[in-house]
């Protein structure tokens, strides 16, 4: 079969990032999280003690980076010359400033440049092809993709499953401390790209009121009518 590229962009929460795993799983496709290396550079340049401040400081770090992904989606990682940064990307402290990396224009070229190269890899032939997901995906780093997606939810919906991801639990109290996150994260993004509305000839899929498997369901379904 011909190399696929499925192209999924999302809010935080939507579930766009455990979907596309697995659907990229059920396929045999391999599985590019492309906020895994916004999340990266941003621990990087945290840990090298670079002014988050100084764009042209954090530009030239981000283009030396020594970043390695791993697309395999049973097995997906990220490492920063070596070290294994897969959970210390997810803590609040680089989940509250990756939005002032991710906005510089100069680090999203660099990026850019390494996300095609990775999905293109991912259709050369010995892989079957790749899920790529992020913000703009559909639109900017693979507007040619097969298949191209935009995996929303309710505010709501978003904020019970980063809730549960964060604290265990979807209880008010955790909802609230995780509304914060959430809410600023999605308006600094605002400036990156439109991901509450689809791109012509995106897919819109929302997936508020389905549960994991829906959805998975639901994205394989659309992949199958469109291939
Ligand atoms: O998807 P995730 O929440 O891990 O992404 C982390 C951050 O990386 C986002 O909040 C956004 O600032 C940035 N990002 C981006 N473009 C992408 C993927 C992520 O700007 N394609």
């Amino acid at each position: 079969a011909r190399p696929l590229v499925i192209a999924v962009d999302g809010p935080s929460g939507s579930g766009k990032s455990s979907v596309s795993k697995e659907v990229a799983r059920r396929l045999g496709l391999e599985y590019l999280d492309t906020g895994a290396m916004y999340r990266a550079a941003t621990w990087s340049v945290i840990e090298s003690g670079v002014d988050l401040e100084d764009a042209v400081k954090v530009a030239e770090h981000v283009r030396n980076l020594d970043l390695t992904m791993a697309t395999d989606p049973s097995a997906p990682g990220v490492w920063v010359a070596g070290h294994d940064v897969n959970e210390a990307i997810r803590e609040t402290r680089i989940s509250t400033v990756v939005s002032k990396v991710a906005t510089n224009l100069d680090v999203r070229a660099e990026l850019l440049k390494r996300q095609r190269e990775l999905i293109a890899a991912g259709r050369d032939g010995v892989h079957q092809g790749c899920v790529a997901e992020g913000r703009d995906i559909t639109t900017v780093v693979a507007p040619d993709a097969d298949v191209r997606i935009l995996l929303t939810a309710s505010e709501e919906a978003r904020l019970a499953r980063r809730s549960k991801e964060l604290h265990g639990n979807a209880d008010a109290a955790s909802v609230e401390a995780t509304r914060d996150q959430i809410v600023r994260r999605d308006s600094d993004d605002s400036t990156v790209s439109n991901f509450e509305v689809a791109a012509d000839g995106v897919l819109h899929l929302d997936s508020s009121a389905l549960d994991f498997e829906q959805t998975v369901d639901a994205v394989l379904a659309a992949i199958n009518r469109i291939v």
